[in-house]
């Protein structure tokens, strides 16, 4: 027996038959109970209602096993010395529904594939070539602003990550009608909990439900814009003339190493391109929303920032180089998405019984692990609510095991747009901070909306004031 933090005595493990679960919520709840703890607006509250449990925490719903792991030895376990033995989760499978068979959500060889495919756009020396794109688009809105103007950040910060997005990937203009993305990923982004959460979602595809007609609707715009753009690429004669991700999957051949030399056809480059337009902008869009909340709310923080910026740049615009110069900026990025990690969690199935840390689990059973519990364990992070860039110094980092901070994942399905997204946060944070602070808009409260992204629910409402 082990004493849980909330001073009850919790078995260490359930045993059952040949099967070692860790404790958890009794037994198999009806659906009914389980929304007890389950509030669909807002998954992590179940979480951290598990997280009493210690280590990992079980719990059983719809005769599926759930177990939620809390360390980061069990976790690289699971991502990497046994990954053979985890396919996606049922819940990012369902995502299918809105993703096709896109790197996210496929598995096996078809995932291979994709990734293969898609691998020489993010290699380094390509992304390079993006910087000075992403600094002339911020450099743009760093010339908008008015100052003491109030805005909503976080919408600003989507906007300008879909125009990052769309010229860098896909060399394609903002358009409105690109525009029109954001507003159809914000309408299935809305759905997206009641969509994953209701079991066998597919079969609702084509009620008339009124949740389905509207993810119908956006999910057919999605794609109408996604299907223009790649047939206004496949009609060019000179394909090389782009270098961008757009013209690599229209033109790829899959002829590298274990690849079976055939194109992708076009429900293949649209499911890649919906799937990569979405990791994209979304993720890095939060990360830059919340990172300004953070830099609005530690105004100590800001101020060291701002004379890092001072130093390093001395008033011209970032380049390429000076991403690793801008340490402290990098810090305060890296806290940022301790806190509030743009994906906040991650799920695998087990496809073969399998033995984890002290547990054995069955095959099917869904494991799940989140960054926003573990990067708020104290163990790792004393006072995990305080934001604290120094965090992130080399020699602090060296103290924590790999698994205590993972907002890229890990493992051979690590983020394959980690590096893109760096750059462009840092590049991106330094042009606007250069020249600009917000303060945020009192009296407002910011509240998180944990969607396929940690979103802030009502956005950030904040005043820009220009730097002396
Ligand atoms: C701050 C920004 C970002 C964060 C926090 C983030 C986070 C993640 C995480 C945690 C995973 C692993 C999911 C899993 O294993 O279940 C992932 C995978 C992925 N990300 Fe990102 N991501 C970001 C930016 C990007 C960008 C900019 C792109 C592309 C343009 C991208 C494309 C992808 C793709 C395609 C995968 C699937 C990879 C695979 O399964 O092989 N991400 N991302």
């Amino acid at each position: 027996m082990a004493a849980s933090s909330s001073g009850h005595d919790l078995p260490r493990v359930v045993r059952r038959g040949e099967f070692v679960y860790p404790p958890g919520l009794r037994f198999n709840l009806p659906f009914y109970r389980f929304r007890r703890f389950f509030d669909p607006k807002n998954p992590i509250l179940l979480f951290e209602h598990l997280q009493r449990y210690g280590r990992a925490a079980h719990y059983r719903i719809l005769l599926h096993d759930v177990v939620l792991l809390n360390d980061p030895a069990d976790i690289a376990e699971v991502l990497i010395d046994k990954a053979a033995f985890f396919g996606k989760d049922r819940t990012q499978k369902r995502m299918k529904i809105l993703l096709g068979e896109g790197m996210i959500t496929s598995d096996g060889e078809t995932h291979h594939r994709g990734r293969r495919i898609a691998a020489p756009a993010f290699h380094r020396r390509r992304i390079e070539r993006y910087a000075a794109q992403i600094v002339e688009i911020a450099d743009g809105l760093r010339i908008q602003w008015q100052p003491g103007a109030e805005l909503n950040i976080a919408a600003e910060m989507m906007r300008l990550a879909l125009q990052i997005t769309a010229r860098t990937l896909f060399d394609t203009e903002v358009t409105p009608e690109i525009h029109e993305i954001n507003d159809q990923v914000n309408v299935v982004m809305d759905l997206y909990n009641f969509l994953v959460g209701m079991p066998r979602a597919e079969l609702f595809l084509n009620s008339p439900l009124p949740q389905m007609r509207r993810f119908r609707a956006a999910k057919k715009r999605l794609d109408e814009v996604v299907d223009r753009m790649i047939r206004a690429r496949q009609a060019e004669a000179n394909l090389d003339r782009h270098a961008d991700l757009l013209s690599m999957l229209v033109a790829a051949r899959d002829d590298q190493a274990g690849g079976d030399g055939l194109k992708l056809d076009a429900q293949q480059i649209r499911d890649q391109v919906l799937t990569l337009f979405l990791a994209g902008f979304e993720t890095v869009a939060n990360a830059l929303a919340w990172t300004w909340m953070l830099l609005g709310q530690n105004p100590e923080a800001e101020a060291r920032l701002h004379e890092e910026l001072d130093a390093v740049l001395g008033g011209r615009l970032p380049t390429l180089e000076d991403v690793p110069r801008l340490e402290y900026l990098g810090r305060v990025l890296s806290e940022s998405m301790r806190l509030y990690p743009p994906a906040w969690a991650m799920g695998r199935e087990v496809l073969e019984d399998v033995s984890i840390g002290p547990y054995r689990l069955r095959k099917r059973t869904m494991v799940f692990f989140s960054q926003y519990i573990v990067h708020r364990d104290p163990k790792w992070f004393p006072e995990p609510e305080q934001f604290r860039p120094e965090r992130f110094t080399a020699t602090a980092k060296s103290g924590r095991p790999r698994f205590a901070y993972f907002p890229f994942g890990g493992g051979g399905r690590q983020c394959i747009g980690e590096s893109f997204a760096w750059m462009e946060a840092v590049l991106t944070l330094a042009t606007l901070a250069q020249r600009w602070r917000v303060e945020l808009v009192p009296g407002q409260k910011i509240e998180l909306q944990p969607k396929i992204t940690l979103r802030p629910k009502n956005g950030i409402r904040v005043r820009v004031m220009q730097r002396d």
